[in-house]
């Protein structure tokens, strides 16, 4: 294992790599992957000194955590933290049928987890949205339970507003945010990410590629024929203007001698030592290129130009459509 730089999640929470890996687009969402090479991606973040994996009960429908499962066989589960989102519910058919985070139902995830992860404990565990008929204190009390029993280590949160973030940490310590942020999306910076900072909970930002739109590696002619063909940003009438600002950024990129991805990403590292990027790497390639900005210093001078090439604000489209921001307590 090498030495990445680390930083701590929250105030309570585990000490991991500065940058984490995301592994939902390996089993999900992103079209067709390839096994073998998601497992050596896993195995070279592992060896690099990534140690900070997430992952999904419904990425996949439990494809994601077995996938994990096979690739820390033979590994040390100590030099593993292991995020896991539970609660969105699926239909055979792969459609996202609702919420659930009753007490019952997050003992019952939880098992299921446990068991196709083949280990005795998550490290962090959270609901991947807010269910609207259950309140968050119910939810996080079961989960306070779990911590108690030792299944879980710490728990987590995803995608919510500054008011849950209190209710939440008010029934037991949560360790991180989980929350999408980068250069294109900035909504957590008026309130969100100042609430966090005052109660001593970490940011695990995703999306800092904005799913690979910002990457530097996407065209106007690679159509998104997965569901990022349902995001607002990659739609045909916002595409040009957002690929404008990745030129703009392109530029910058290459007088660093960088590519647009590590710049993308280092501009997140650089917004505070409480923040830990997950990148959503299922290649070695793109692994090997997300870690190099983590070796980019970027100057006053290089902030202020890449701001004043992406100025907050100023890409087209939301985050997600309309129908997914509704469940969003993080957009309320
Ligand atoms: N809490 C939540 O609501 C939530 C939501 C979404 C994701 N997440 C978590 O966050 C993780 C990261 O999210 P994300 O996958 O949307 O993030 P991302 O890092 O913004 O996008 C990843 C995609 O960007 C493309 N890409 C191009 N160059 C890359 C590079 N150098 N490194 C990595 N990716 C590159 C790849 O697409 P191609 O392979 O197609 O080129 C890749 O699948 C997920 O895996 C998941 O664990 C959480």
């Amino acid at each position: 294992m090498t030495n990445l730089p680390q930083r701590t999640l929250g105030s309570t929470g585990p000490t991991v790599s500065a940058l984490g890996l995301g592994l939902m687009g390996m089993s999900d969402l992103y079209g067709p992957a390839d096994e073998q090479e998601s497992i050596a991606t896993i195995h070279a973040a592992l060896d690099a000194g990534v140690t900070l994996l997430d992952t999904g009960d419904f990425y996949g429908m439990g494809h994601n955590e077995l996938l994990l499962r096979d690739a820390l066989r033979g590994r040390n589960r100590e030099n593993a933290v292991i995020s896991v989102k539970f609660g969105a519910l699926r239909g055979p058919d792969g459609s996202w049928t609702g919420v659930d985070t009753r007490p019952a139902a997050i003992k019952n995830f939880l098992a299921y987890s446990l068991r196709r992860l083949g280990t005795d404990h998550i490290d962090i565990y959270r609901p991947a949205r807010t269910d609207a008929s259950i309140p968050i204190e119910e939810s996080v009390g079961a989960l306070a339970e779990m911590v108690q029993a030792g299944y879980i280590r710490h728990i987590g949160l995803s995608e919510v507003g500054a008011d849950t973030l209190r209710r939440a940490h008010a029934v037991h310590p949560i360790t991180d945010l989980q929350i999408e942020y980068s250069l294109i999306s900035r909504g957590i910076e008026d309130e969100i990410l100042p609430t966090a900072r005052d109660l001593g909970i970490g940011i695990t930002a995703y999306g800092v590629l904005s799913r690979g739109l910002i990457s530097g590696h996407w065209s106007a002619d690679r159509s998104a024929r997965d569901f990022r063909g349902h995001l607002p940003r990659f739609s045909a009438e916002n595409l040009e203007r957002n690929l404008a600002l990745v030129e703009a950024l392109r530029d910058i990129a290459q007088e660093r001698g960088a590519s647009v991805a590590q710049v993308a990403i280092a501009w997140v590292l650089s917004r505070g030592q409480d923040i830990v990027p997950l990148v959503g790497a299922r290649r070695r390639d793109r692994l090997s290129e997300s870690l190099g900005a983590l070796d980019l210093q970027l100057s006053q001078n290089d902030l202020a130009a890449i701001e004043a090439a992406v100025p907050a604000d100023a890409a087209a489209g939301t985050r997600y459509d309309a129908m997914q921001m509704s469940f969003l307590d993080s957009e309320r």
